[in-house]
Order: C-alpha cells, then sequence, then structure tokens
C-alpha cells in the first residue's frame, strides 16, 4: 500500500496554505492536564514539517466518545499542552454554542484571518453527532476550513467518520502525514510482504480479540510464538495442566482447529510464572494456582526461535507486566527484539499495551524500527479490515 505523503509534494505547494490535519490526540486527561503524551510527541514531525513549509494548520482531532458537547472531553488542555511542546502559542477558541455546528461558523471568519506558521486547534470534534456519522452537513462545514487534506491519525483510521473519510473525499489531494506514512509502510510490509524468515510474538489476555490476526499472520510467518494468558487457552486444548489460569471458553474450538492445523508454526510457553506459588517456571500449572508470566525456559525458547529472524511483528505483552514479578518475560522479549534491531532485524511493536510494556522496560522508540500508535487500529489492519482513513488518502 503506497499512498502520497507530505513529503511527496513540493514544500512550496503547501506554504501559505490553510491545511486541515486530522491528527489522534484521544490522550489521557486528568485535572485538566494531559497526563500522556506520547500520540501527540508522534505527530510532532508532521506538525513542525507543515510549519517550517509556511503552512496554516488547523487541527482537528476528536477525545474519547462523548455524547453530544461534554466540556470534560475538551481539547483545550491539549491545546495548552502542544503549545508548550512546540513553543509556540497554538490558538484554541473556547466552545460557547449549545451546537458544534454554530461554533465552526463563529470561528470560521478567524481562521480565514490565520496566517504564515499559524496552528489552531479545534475543539472536540465528536461534540457534533455527524462526526461518527460521516455527515454530508457536517463535512459542508470542515470543507470550508482547509485547502489541503492532510491525515496524521493513523489510530482513527479504521474509523469512517467525517473528518477522517467523507472530508478528504472532497479534496484532490488527501495526503498522509509523516508519523501516518511510516505506520503505512510498516504495518502494511508486517501484513502483506514482510522480509522472510518473518516471526510474530503475539500476547494479550483474549484469543478472541486476536482471531482474525493470527488467521492473517499465520499465513505470512514462519512461526507464531504465542504467550500472554492467551497462551493458556492453546496450553489447555493440548491437553496440558493450565491449573486456574484465565481459558478464554469460547476461543476453545478456534484454538483447537488452529493448533490441528498449523501445529508445526506454533510455539506455545514450556514454563511459566505463577501467582503466590515459591516454585518459579513450573511446566505445568496445579489446579489453584494460576499462571502470570512466561518462564524461563521459555524466554530462551522464544529467543532461539527468533535467531534466523530478519523481520519481526510483537503485539500484546507476554506477563501481567504491569507486576513487577511477572514482567521478565515481556521486558526480557522486548530488550532482545531491540538487541536484534541493532543487528539489522526489522521489528514492528504492534500499539497499546505492547507500547506501555516497552516503555516500561525503559525501552524507547528508537530501539526499534516501528512503534505502531494505533490500538484498535493496528490490530483491526493486520486482521484485513477495511482501513477508511488509509484507503481514502491519495495513492503515489
Ligand atoms: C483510539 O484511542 O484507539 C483511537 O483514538 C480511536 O478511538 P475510538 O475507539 O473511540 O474510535
Amino acid at each position: 500500500m503506497k499512498k502520497l505523503s507530505i513529503i511527496d509534494v513540493p514544500k512550496e505547494s503547501l506554504k501559505n496554505k490553510r491545511i486541515f490535519l486530522r491528527v489522534d490526540f484521544n490522550v489521557p486527561i486528568e485535572n485538566n492536564k494531559v497526563v500522556d503524551d506520547y500520540r501527540i510527541k508522534k505527530t510532532l514531525p508532521t506538525i513542525n514539517y507543515l510549519k517550517d513549509s509556511g503552512a496554516i494548520l488547523i487541527l482537528a482531532s476528536h477525545l474519547s466518545r462523548p455524547k453530544g458537547i461534554e466540556l470534560k472531553y475538551s481539547l483545550k488542555p491539549v491545546s495548552e499542552h502542544l503549545s508548550k511542546l512546540l513553543n509556540t502559542q497554538v490558538k484554541f477558541f473556547d466552545i460557547q454554542e449549545n451546537n458544534y455546528r454554530d461554533y465552526l461558523r463563529r470561528i470560521k471568519s478567524e481562521v480565514l484571518k490565520l496566517k504564515e506558521g499559524d496552528i489552531l486547534l479545534l475543539e472536540n470534534i465528536r461534540f457534533d453527532e455527524g462526526e461518527e456519522k460521516n455527515d454530508e452537513n457536517l463535512i459542508n462545514e470542515l470543507y470550508n476550513f482547509g485547502e489541503i487534506y492532510v491525515n496524521d491519525a493513523f489510530g482513527t483510521s479504521h474509523r469512517k467518520h467525517a473528518s477522517v473519510y467523507g472530508l478528504a473525499l472532497r479534496y484532490n489531494l488527501r495526503l498522509a502525514g509523516i508519523l501516518m506514512k511510516n505506520e503505512i509502510e510498516y504495518l502494511y510490509k508486517v501484513k502483506e510482504n514482510p522480509i522472510q524468515p518473518f516471526y510474530s510474538i503475539i500476547g494479550g489476555v483474549k484469543v478472541s480479540d486476536k482471531i482474525k490476526v493470527l488467521e492473517n499472520l499465520i499465513k505470512v510467518s514462519k512461526k507464531i510464538l504465542i504467550g500472554g494468558a492467551m497462551a493458556y487457552t492453546f496450553l489447555k486444548v493440548k491437553g496440558i495442566n493450565v491449573g486456574s489460569s484465565i481459558i478464554d471458553e469460547k476461543s476453545l474450538d478456534f484454538a483447537k482447529s488452529f493448533l490441528d492445523k498449523y501445529s508445526e508454526k506454533i510455539i506455545l510457553p514450556i514454563d511459566h510464572i505463577v501467582k503466590n506459588s515459591k516454585i518459579m517456571n513450573v511446566e505445568e500449572i496445579m489446579e489453584g494456582y494460576i499462571g502470570m508470566d512466561i518462564g524461563k525456559k521459555t524466554i530462551e525458547l522464544f529467543k532461539q526461535e527468533l535467531k534466523d529472524a530478519k523481520m519481526i511483528f510483537f503485539n500484546g505483552p507476554l506477563g501481567k507486566f504491569e507486576d513487577k514479578e511477572f514482567s521478565s518475560g515481556t521486558f526480557e522479549i522486548a530488550k532482545f527484539l531491540s538487541e536484534l534491531t541493532k543487528r539489522g532485524v526489522i521489528t514492528v511493536i504492534g500499539g497499546g499495551d505492547t507500547v506501555s510494556a516497552i516503555h516500561s522496560a525503559n525501552l524507547k522508540d528508537e530501539d526499534f524500527s516501528h512503534v505502531s500508535t494505533g490500538g484498535g487500529a493496528t490490530l483491526e489492519l493486520i486482521s484485513g479490515e477495511e482501513m477508511p482513513g488509509i484507503e481514502v488518502l491519495s495513492n503515489v
């Protein structure tokens, strides 16, 4: 999948142009302060590139899932945080109206007055119920704002929403931002034509969340290494004692047929760290005990399996890494992947909890080839679901 991005068009064509830039600033906020700015920071290369090109930026994002105008979901704290990160005043107009479209109409004249290098952040676009409905009337209002459309909101690209999809369709030129460009490049490579030998490491709790992901990855992977609580569902159908570990009962049939079909390609844990037990690294888990992490032998097994890897996709923690005593599986494998990256292996870290895990392991995004900012979006892309926010972008 190749999409046209902001760096593929002449910089001069961006100068003095009003850019409608869809970003994903759906970040946690507490007491009117941004408490995790990871996603905001990941869009800075796009914002800075456009600013340096002399463009005028009109940023739009959603925050959470408000029902109409709910000021606790205002993007004002984000505009303040972004101002600090950019060391420049990001303009933000408070919503005073009872209706988002009246707000848009009021600020339109201000938007038209913006000058080269100015940045404005619109109030939470989901305050308008037309956003999630891809509503034509909302799109008409938004179309007044930008002369060029850019999307850097990878985390929202699985949504067929007005600012992600319908609005883009109005423009001849629909460009990917730098973050979006990288996400597309790495994730479609994983999904469609990874460099071989390619391995997937999949963890997390529920098998049911990952069925389509597993079905797609097995087609392109030399092997899939499974850890996390979801491994116990697979081990159970193999007849291995998993004690009272979490089992995804409704996925037992899937786990059985998946193992029957691909037994050669699936690597399961061979030992475990168990809750409330003095015995470390047990091979079978006794009744009443719960497996919480992969054991030492499994860590070694996984490292051995990966020895000829040229590309690796890692999605889902391998244990309950938030508790120190159950973090070693996830952290050691993450550290190993960072070492492989230095040796030239392409490593792709897939979204959400896995990103929190690598950061908790004191690793940085730069320690890997690519770290995805998507949660649901990353999984849907790998699952082969429709990605309206990507598909709508101009082809190269
Ligand atoms: C996310 O956080 O996964 C994205 O911002 C999408 O949010 P949504 O699931 O509310 O559409």
